[in-house]
């Protein structure tokens, strides 16, 4: 089977951001940690980062990385964290909540205490793990980040409201032109920065962690399974994030009943009933991105041991 040269490819097109992406289920976690895995054999130095708010990865791992980027044993160049998302709020506020009382106290008779309301809005976590994220691809502490995503839903949610903050911000700016004159008048005399500027370095941020989304060397990787409900996704997914501008390098077809495995009735018919799904999969992307198969294994990949060996199965 040609496609099941899987992701070796990467070796060549040195990745800077690998985000596997895809619905609830699929192995995303799975495939996120033996892809870091990889790399970190490969001599680089590799962060597993999950965004995930229901995270599986210490649980997969083995070891506890919630909330705190923490060394794999044994691996030396490999880290994993869980992004704790009462942590990232806690950053954002002390980052950002000075700012944002400055630019709305500008304009509004509002206290302190609409820093906590604008962190508790919804959504507005994930968009500060967008933020987390972009601190420490701009860092370049890392050479390869591999970026195990919240299922499907989520993670184009994440990406869509970081496309309307910054067009939200922009109205923000607007507004503010019009209504400056009379905050000129009502602040003359006290000494404060002008909102425009740190709008401005808003609109400057959300266009960096668009940047990154959408730079060459950050790929989206879909996992799916062969069935109705992963083509269907994978579809949505696809179509999604390429309209974004995001590269999509890859779909990785998951829990694969190959031929060779079959010794009975049962895993017969579920090969049987897969062909079909795998051969429309097939049709739509083995040209382009092109496919990747992990054939479905008799456990679940729990511990270092099994991720070794979905590593060697994917590469
Ligand atoms: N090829 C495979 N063969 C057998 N078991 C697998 C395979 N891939 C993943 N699994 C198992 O399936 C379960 C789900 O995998 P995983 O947690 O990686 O999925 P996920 O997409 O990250 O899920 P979620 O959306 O809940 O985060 C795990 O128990 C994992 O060990
Ligand atoms: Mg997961």
């Amino acid at each position: 089977m040609e496609s099941v040269k899987g992701l070796s490819y990467l070796d060549f097109e040195g990745p800077k951001i690998l985000a596997f992406c895809g619905k609830g289920g699929v192995g995303k976690t799975t495939c996120a940690s033996s892809t870091a895995l990889h790399f970190a054999n490969g001599g680089f130095k590799t962060l597993l980062i999950s965004s995930d708010p229901t995270p599986s990865l210490s649980d997969i791992l083995e070891v506890n990385v919630r909330g705190n980027i923490t060394p794999i044993n044994y691996y030396e160049s490999l880290s994993a964290i869980e992004l704790d998302y009462d942590l990232v709020v806690k950053r954002w506020k002390e980052k950002f909540g000075q700012e944002v009382y400055e630019v709305l106290s500008s304009f509004l008779p509002v206290g302190k205490e609409i820093i906590d309301y604008v962190a508790g809005a919804p959504g507005i976590d994930e968009e500060f793990a967008l933020s987390y994220v972009l601190d420490i691809y701009e860092s370049n502490d890392y050479d390869v980040i591999v970026w195990d995503t919240a299922p499907a839903g989520g993670t184009l949610s994440l990406i869509k409201l970081q496309d309307k903050f910054y067009k939200h911000l922009g109205e923000a700016a607007k507004l503010y032109v019009k209504v400056r004159k009379a905050v000129e008048m009502l602040t003359k005399g006290r000494a404060r920065r002008d909102p425009l500027n740190i709008i401005a370095s808003w609109e400057k941020l959300a266009e960096r962690v668009l940047n990154m989304l959408r730079d060459k060397r950050t790929h989206a990787i879909i996992v799916t399974i062969p069935e109705a409900l992963g083509v269907h996704q994978t579809e949505r997914v696809f179509k999604e994030l390429e309209a974004f501008g995001m590269h999509v390098s890859k779909i990785l077809v998951n829990y694969v009943v190959t031929e060779d495995i079959c010794v009975c009735d049962f895993h017969r018919q579920r090969a049987s009933m897969q062909r079909d799904y795998l051969n429309i999969l097939r049709e739509r992307y083995e040209k382009e991105p092109g496919l990747a198969i992990l054939p479905q294994l008799p456990r679940e990949v729990r511990g270092m041991k099994a991720i070794k060996k979905v590593e060697e199965l994917l590469f």
